[in-house]
């Protein structure tokens, strides 16, 4: 910036730092699984992204190689797990995606995939808080009511925790939920905006169809709730083993982070439901809710409160809280006890 102040005009400095801010880097760490290889290409195609750095325990560099022919502008690097790989992934990062773990099969929940990964979670959590403290961090690796929790943990045994840089990725509820109203109404997914609110695993994920403007009652709405709330399944029977949803979920992951990116840049009302730190019922053991979240350049700018319900979403609601206290309170202990 001294340059920048004594080469150019005001109006050039402005531009100057606007593009300054623009340079964004992006790191994925699970970037040769399922989810990881779309996610990378979708950030390749996003012009906010200037540097991309693409890191697992196998295969990122041929994955960067892959990704960095689309032509566009950002670098893109790929990262082993050498001593140093997954430090210099991480170093300067503005953003670090976490989709890295396994993927459920038919008949598993979510909670399910605890065991498996949650020690990956801490380990990357871990990584990321000595390399990257600043980042924004987008937690996509399931349990995510779980792997929520574990990170906040890590990050506040490192000293470093800012509530307002944690996110879980809530956004294939509202893509999901979205879609699926389309279909029944006919209408272009494009066009509705459901809120969805809770967490991200069955019962737990709550959309809150009396604030879109639409009606469904009985068994429509009954089988309409269940949808949202088990759409994950219909993929993971669908792909009868070989994993869950991974093409959706990294649009999903693109779409928040392409909020992030708009909103770190200048960008104002920018609006995602996301799995946060919340003030809103830590009252009933849950320190995490996802509601509506204005983004700004600091991440977490507002908490927007659920707002006017019906009973019928009240009951969904109350239900939810209870499964999600446990989920993250099994996150919180699994850190304590295997630090
Ligand atoms: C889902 O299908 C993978 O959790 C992800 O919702």
């Amino acid at each position: 910036m001294f340059a920048a102040r004594q080469v150019f005009g005001a109006a050039q400095r402005r531009a100057f730092s606007v593009s300054a801010r623009q340079n964004s880097k992006v790191a994925v760490l699970g970037a040769a699984g399922g989810i990881g290889q779309p996610l990378s290409l979708l950030l390749k195609l996003n012009p906010r992204v200037s540097s991309l750095a693409l890191y697992d325990i196998r295969g990122g560099p041929g994955v960067a190689a892959d990704v960095s022919h689309v032509n566009t502008k950002s670098i893109v690097k790929g990262y082993d797990p050498t001593p140093s790989g997954l430090k210099e992934c991480l170093e300067g990062a503005e953003i670090v995606l976490i989709p890295a773990g396994v993927p459920r099969k038919p008949g598993m929940t979510r909670d399910d995939l605890f065991n498996t990964n949650a020690s990956i979670v801490r380990d990357l959590a871990k990584a990321t808080a000595e390399a990257a403290p600043k980042a924004n961090v987008l937690i996509i690796s399931n349990p995510v009511n779980s792997t929520v929790p574990i990170t906040a943990e890590v990050f506040k045994s490192k000293g470093v925790y800012d509530p307002k840089r944690l996110f879980g990725v809530t956004t294939l509820d509202v893509v999901r939920a979205s879609r699926f109203i389309s279909e029944i109404k006919g209408s272009d997914p494009a066009n509705e905006n459901i809120t969805v609110v809770g967490g991200h695993s069955g019962a737990t994920i709550v959309p809150l169809l009396s604030q879109s403007g639409h009606k469904l009652q009985g068994e429509q709405l009954d089988a309409y709730i269940k949808r949202v709330q088990f759409g994950g399944d219909e993929v993971v029977q669908a792909k009868g083993g070989a994993g869950s949803a991974t093409l959706s979920m990294a649009m999903a992951g693109a779409r928040f982070a392409e909020s992030l990116l708009k909103a770190a840049q200048g960008e104002k009302g920018v609006i995602e439901p996301t799995f946060v730190e919340s003030p809103l019922y830590k009252d009933q053991g849950c320190d995490f809710f996802a509601s509506k979240v204005e983004l700004g350049p600091n991440g977490v700018e507002k908490i927007h409160p659920v707002g006017q319900i019906t009973e019928f979403e009240q009951k969904l609601l109350d239900v939810c809280l209870q499964d999600l206290s446990k989920n993250i309170q099994k996150g919180v202990k699994f850190v304590k006890e295997n630090p």
